[in-house]
Order: C-alpha cells, then structure tokens, then sequence
C-alpha cells in the first residue's frame, strides 16, 4: 500500500456536475443576464495567444483588483477562486486535532478543508432562522483554532448582523484565534462588507468572490482582504501563479464596466423583492434570501429551468438562482404560480 495521508479517508465528494448549458440554469447560484456586447467584445479583442504562452501578469491583476475594490494591494490577496481562498486559510489556521467552529446549514467546503487538515468540525445548527451567537461563542475555546461563518449565511441565505459578528469576534480575540467571514453573497444583501475592518483587525479576514455579484464564476477569482501581517502568511502558501491571463482579461473589463454589475445586483434584488412578495400574497413556503438564489416549497418540477433540491430544516425546498434578466425572471415566475 503506498503512503498517503489517512485521515483524507472520511472526506467523501461527489463530482461536480454543473448540469446542461442548454436550459435556463438557476440551480447554481450564477449569474443568468448575458452581459452587454461592448463589455463581451473589449473581452474578446483583449485577448492575444501571449495569454496562453505566457506566464500571467498577476502584478496587473492586482493593480485591476485594487482598483476594482479601492482597497490598497498590501491587503488584498487573489486566489483562482475564493474556495482556493478557503482552503489556503484552513491550511495556514487548521492544526491536527484542533477544532474549526461553524455553523449548520453552512458551506460544504468548510467541512472538507477542516477534514483534509486533520481538524475537527463543530457545526452549531441555526435555530428559528436565526445564526446561533451564544452557542457560537460558547463553543470556543482552547481547543479552537478557526471560525468561519458565511455571511449571508450559505446555503440558508440570510444575514448574521455586524453586533453578532462583533461578539463572536470578541471571542475570538480572547482566545487568540481567527474568523474567517465568507462574504460570498454579501453585495446583494443591504449590509455593508467588513472588508474595512479586517484591513486592520489581526483577528479577521474576509474572503471575497468575483462568482456571485460580479456574475464571473467561470473566471475562478476571489480574494481575501486582511491586515499586512495577514496576507503575508497567505502569501507564504500561496500558488506559484495565482490566477489567469484570461482573468486578468475580464477583470480589466469589469473595471471598466462596473455599473453593469452594479444593474446585474439591482436587478437581482428588484426580482427578489417581487417574488418574495409574490411567494407571501400565494402562500408559498419559502425561506427569505438576502442572497441571489431562495428556497422554495415547489410541488411541481419547472421544465426548461435547472434548480437544486435542498433540504433544510426537514424540509424538501427547490433552490433557485433569482434571475437578473426580465425575461427569464417572467418564465420563472409563470411557471412558479402554474405549480401552485
Ligand atoms: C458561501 C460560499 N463561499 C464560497 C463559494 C465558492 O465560490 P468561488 O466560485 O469563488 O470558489 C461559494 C460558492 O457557491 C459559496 O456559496
């Protein structure tokens, strides 16, 4: 038998299966409106095969990210994607034996890293909805060597306010230890990111996703934001080319266009508001979503439309990406109130 890290054994993963391109696809939580010509054109008329022959320009990456953030490089720290964020934070904070504390529902990744790193995982189960801050801060103690809590909440899709992150942080300053914010869904949510304080908090990083809000999973680029001292542990483990020269492609066009993500966003929570309207006016089970995506009680599948089975709280909810385009927001919607 060849060596290997045994303790992987009890990590299970299914593929990952992103489904059919050809239906309207609202079960993964990306953005559904096509983006406009100019912004898909200045993309294809940047690209040149020095993209693919070379080594990327990540210096130019992040001289985009910080002006995409007006966040200072020294805090900013890229990754191909936040997941590759997440991992690098549980490498760097999660040691054999120690416990990660968060929160059930929550991200699934956050139970794989804390297994591949020999961790042990305490996920406290929410309660009427609500994210559970006494059992949380109760819960950390020596043996505790990471919290991470996503914000909005993933997959539940509801806001922990900045007083509960706050106290739970207090904790974590007590005991020496760091909070990782997973702020994936947070630009569709009315609350302000905690990027500012973790620029100066050595107890905080968040973790940042261009997938969600800025529509560009397919790029994988995220980042963390965190103090210097922060970044340059992340630093240590990093990958030797961080991203993409077809990333770094798109990032200088979201740059150049960002009031497009911004209508994408607005779009997005105009659509959510009407539809969370629409759901209580029929009497439709559902759970309220500060995110782009809302869990839904279907009693009939939607044709043409990929959506996820869910459970959550014992119950059987569809979860469905909430269109930003008007179209595909009106096909959803009819087909919502036909199988009611
Ligand atoms: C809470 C949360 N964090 C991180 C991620 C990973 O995002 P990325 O595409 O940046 O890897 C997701 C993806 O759905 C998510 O829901």
């Amino acid at each position: 038998m060849i060596k290997y890290n045994k303790h992987i054994d009890n990590i299970i993963r299914n593929d990952t299966a992103y489904g059919s391109i050809d239906a309207l696809r609202l079960h993964a939580s990306e953005r559904d409106s096509v983006f406009i010509h100019n912004m898909w054109n200045d993309f294809k008329s940047s690209l040149s095969q020095s993209d693919i022959r070379y080594y990327p320009d990540v210096g130019k990456g992040y001289r985009l990210l910080e002006d995409i953030t007006k966040i200072d490089k020294s805090h900013l720290m890229l990754f191909d994607g936040s997941d590759r964020a997440i991992r690098n934070i549980f490498q760097i904070y999660v040691e054999p034996g120690s416990n990660v504390i968060t929160t059930s529902p929550g991200f699934p990744m956050y139970e794989v890293y804390t297994k591949m790193f020999n961790g042990n995982l305490i996920d406290i189960c929410y309660s009427n909805m609500q994210c559970p801050v006494n059992e949380i801060v109760s819960a950390i103690n020596d043996k505790t060597n990471l919290v991470i809590l996503s914000n909005p909440n993933s997959p539940l899709g509801n806001l922990i306010n900045i007083t509960t992150i706050n106290r739970i942080l207090e904790t974590c300053i007590k005991y020496n230890i760091m909070l990782a914010i997973d702020e994936a869904y947070i630009e569709f949510s009315n609350q302000s990111s905690m990027c500012e304080l973790a620029k100066i908090h050595p107890n905080l990083i968040v973790i940042k996703t261009f997938s969600k809000a800025f529509g560009s999973a397919g790029i994988r680029v995220g980042y963390t934001v965190s103090t210097k001292s922060n970044r340059d542990l992340l630093n240590k483990i990093k990958s030797m080319n961080d991203i993409t020269s077809m990333s770094i492609s798109w990032l200088e066009v979201l740059s150049k266009y960002k009031d497009q993500v911004d209508n994408y966003v607005n779009d997005v929570k105009m659509n959510r508001q009407h539809l969370l309207q629409t759901l209580k006016t029929h009497n439709v089970n559902h759970i309220g979503s500060c995110t782009n995506f809302i869990h839904i009680d279907l009693k009939k599948e939607l044709s043409n439309i990929l959506t996820k089975q869910c459970q959550l709280f014992n119950t059987n909810y569809v979860r469905v990406s909430i269109p930003g385009d008007e179209q595909n927001y009106k096909l959803l919607l009819n087909q919502i109130l036909e199988s009611i």
